[in-house]
């Protein structure tokens, strides 16, 4: 067993979840009943810092061996929980990964309440990549707002504004219609606390009504229908960890709020649906293209 210092430590029930054998919460369950050994011997401590690569882990005697990889892009619909298992009985995306027999983690959650793209992988290091403020990867929402919100509004959006954890980094923001009561509009962030949108609309003294995730880097709902998911393609995997030469979608897993250029960016493509629910009748004139943060 290693201390923390290695380079590949993990720490045992991380472990256990990267080799897609179950959650954290049960492999911590399996470790505390004494089912998993490492190097032959018993360990009942959830936090032991192990090296996958060299300490041979177990799980009812049964070695533990890594797990093909699995990139999952899920349309994830309202009332449905990101976590593995509700208390109270609620539904799980899990309920709807029908034909997915290995453990995969979501990158980054999405509220109850919010629909819209959810990445699952069994990769940790690709998850982390994509939810690291470092990597600074774009996650693109269309937001409904409870009242009509005016440009400096959303200028406030753009620029950055304070929340309880700190500044918001400056975001993409494009007005997509006004109702006659409600403001629908676009924003990319690249950063993912939690309930950010929610919170920076809040703080403009409104509320959110709707909240749909449409894409995250280049990859965008397209007509993926709602409930349904799909395999990443090797091209998508490449744009989304930064290391594609060549991106799938010129333009837009490039796009960064922090770069005035891409404040022009063009709103990604949405299905029918969405169309429908942002597009409305719009009105020209509005502040559309965003200020230079
Ligand atoms: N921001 C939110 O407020 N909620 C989400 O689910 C995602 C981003």
């Amino acid at each position: 067993m290693h201390t923390p210092k290695d380079n590949q430590k993990r720490t045992l029930d991380r472990v256990l979840s990267k080799f897609g054998v179950g959650s954290r919460t049960e492999a911590r369950s399996w470790i505390g009943a004494g089912r998993v050994t490492v190097n032959g011997k018993k360990v009942q401590t959830p936090d032991v810092w192990i090296d996958p690569e060299n300490d041979r882990v177990e799980l009812d005697g049964r070695p533990l061996t890594a797990r093909q990889k699995q990139y999952i892009l899920l349309y994830k619909p309202k009332g449905y929980l990101t976590t593995y298992k509700d208390p109270e009985g609620r539904p799980t995306v899990y309920d709807l990964l029908t034909t997915v027999k290995d453990f995969v983690f979501p990158v980054g959650r999405l509220d109850q309440d919010t629909t819209g793209l959810l990445i699952l992988t069994n990769d940790s290091a690709f998850g982390d990549h994509i939810t690291s403020p470092e990597s600074k990867v774009p996650k693109t929402y269309l937001v409904k707002a409870s009242i009509l919100l005016d440009d400096a509004q959303l200028d406030q959006l753009r620029h950055g504004l304070t929340l309880a954890d700190g500044p918001t980094r400056p975001a993409l923001v494009k007005r997509i219609r006004d109702s006659a009561k409600y403001s629908f509009f676009e924003i990319t962030i690249t950063e993912g606390r939690n309930r950010q949108v929610r919170r920076m609309v809040e703080a403009l003294g409104a509320k959110v009504l709707k909240l749909v995730r449409t894409a995250i880097g280049g990859i965008e709902i397209g007509s993926l229908e709602i409930g349904k998911y799909r395999a990443l393609t090797a091209e998508e995997r490449l744009a989304l960890g930064g290391m594609s030469k060549k991106p799938s979608r010129p333009g837009r897993p490039g796009v960064r709020p922090d770069r005035p250029q891409d404040q022009q960016a063009a709103a990604p493509r949405r299905n029918g649906k969405l169309a429908r629910w942002a597009g409305g009748n719009r009105r020209r004139g509005h502040n559309e293209s965003a200020r230079k943060p």
